[in-house]
């Protein structure tokens, strides 16, 4: 029997929720790529995945509870970070599902994966707002580094390339960016004479 038209219309949102994909399992696919080697590459992009998610929080964390003289500078780098930290959030999670994996998604997920120190709920000073994204990057890059290699290894062109070319390449410079402001340099010389 044909259903009314005013039941068509109405949305079923009252569904049973339905898993269609178990969290570590890989889907085939055409890529002309061993399973081994995408397995490998989606465990070490999850890992990617979830510090990088967390150092795009951090940066967004700092540039709200920036302070000091400088506040407004940081205030608006940090937040040219953290849009670049979301895009390559973007770009790893889809390199996941291309492979046939699952990327991570939500925080509670992404706690219990990254290697990235808790910072307090509190707000901190700026030098430790500072030291704590190099420390972040720095996980982060040196996870990427040996990701590139395996995946290089492996035969998986395609996340070595995303691993050297998005991820290394962006946070090399934001690294450059932000350790400068812990040099102790000074526009005027305190000393000078006269
Ligand atoms: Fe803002």
């Amino acid at each position: 029997m044909a259903k009314k038209p005013e039941s068509v219309a109405q949305p079923q949102y009252h569904v049973e929720y339905r898993e269609i994909q178990p969290y570590g399992t890989l889907k085939q696919l055409p890529l002309a790529l061993e399973d081994n080697a995408r397995k490998q590459s989606i465990e070490i992009l999850n890992q990617v995945l979830a510090d990088t998610m967390t150092l795009r929080d951090m940066y967004k964390k700092h540039h709200w509870q920036m302070s000091g003289a400088t506040f407004y500078q940081l205030h608006l780098l940090l937040d040219e970070h953290f849009k670049i930290q979301s895009a390559l959030v973007d770009t790893i999670a889809e390199r996941i599902m291309a492979l046939g994996g699952i990327s991570i998604a939500m925080p509670h997920d992404v706690v219990e994966l990254t290697k990235i120190p808790r910072p307090p709920k509190g707000r901190e000073d700026v030098p430790s707002q500072l030291a704590r994204l190099l420390e972040a990057h720095e996980i982060v890059l040196r996870e990427s580094h040996e990701g590139a290699d395996a995946a290089d290894e492996s035969g998986d062109d395609g996340t070595n390339d995303l691993l050297v070319s998005d991820v290394i390449r962006a946070n090399e410079p934001q690294v450059w960016f932000i350790a400068e402001h812990l040099a102790e340099t000074q526009l005027v010389r305190p000393d000078r004479q006269g």
